[in-house]
């Protein structure tokens, strides 16, 4: 049990997202602090019976680890041909629900499970609510190793200010799930998510961008008032 109240205001968002999903369900396992939560409660609900036959598909090793270890039978999108609701955090939420994710450098996964969901719900706490994507994050950008360096070049010409992600407890840089690099880049001011997007993932060798448009359903937002946690729905 803990007393601290970032930690009980993601407990309760993650619950919250939890609580949404229904038996028969196929369910995308996002990654990162806050959907740990969310995968938590959903193996105690599947423990406890409230829920039956649901399996899930995970974004990242994290995100299998974890739905081992909570007892959540997984599968793959071969295996499946619709995913019912996947849950996954952000690291900035724009008023018209889109995203930058990318801080656990597992936004490709992410990308391909979220948008696949016919629900797909996101869980952060408020100070993730920005009214521009970019203003407090720099956006990640997964890379193949051999072409970091033009990748770069075509960022910098883009505008934007590249920094290779370099791993913490780990020397050299942050090596992802598929075995690529991260790029964060600050952009001045992001004006036109879906075209930079776009444009981003044009640039030969990068795999994708931790832009998520036009793909969020429900966001559900954690905060602590009066040292109490409540969630609310964006
Ligand atoms: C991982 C992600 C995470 O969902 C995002 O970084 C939010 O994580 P947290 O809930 O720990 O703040 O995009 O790639």
């Amino acid at each position: 049990m803990t007393s601290d109240p970032i930690t009980l205001m993601k407990q309760e968002v993650g619950k919250a997202a939890a609580a949404r999903v229904t038996s028969g369900s196929v369910v995308g396992l996002g990654t990162g602090s806050t959907t740990a939560y969310a995968i938590q409660f959903l193996g105690d609900r599947l423990a406890q019976g409230e829920i039956t036959n649901i399996v899930g598909i995970p974004t990242s090793f994290q995100a299998e680890v974890l739905a081992k270890k909570y007892g959540i039978p997984l599968t793959t999108l071969d295996a499946v041909d619709k995913i019912d609701v996947a849950i996954d955090g952000a690291d900035e939420v724009d008023p018209q629900k889109n995203l930058i994710k990318g801080g656990g450098a597992a936004h490709t996964r992410e990308k391909i499970v979220d948008s696949l969901a016919e629900t797909f719900i996101v869980v952060v706490d408020q100070g993730k609510l920005v009214d521009r994507l970019g203003s407090t994050f720099l956006l990640p950008v997964e890379v193949l190793p051999m072409a970091i360096a033009p990748v770069m070049r075509a960022i910098q010409a883009l505008g934007g200010v590249p920094e290779l992600r370099m791993g913490i407890k780990k020397a050299g840089p942050v090596v992802t799930d598929q075995g690529n690099l991260v790029i964060d880049v600050k952009f001045a001011s992001i004006d036109d998510p879906a075209g930079l997007e776009k444009t981003l993932n044009n640039i030969p060798g990068v795999l994708e961008n931790g832009l998520f448009v036009n793909c969020t359903d429900v966001v559900l937002v954690g905060e602590v008032i009066d040292g109490k946690p409540s969630v609310r729905e964006f």
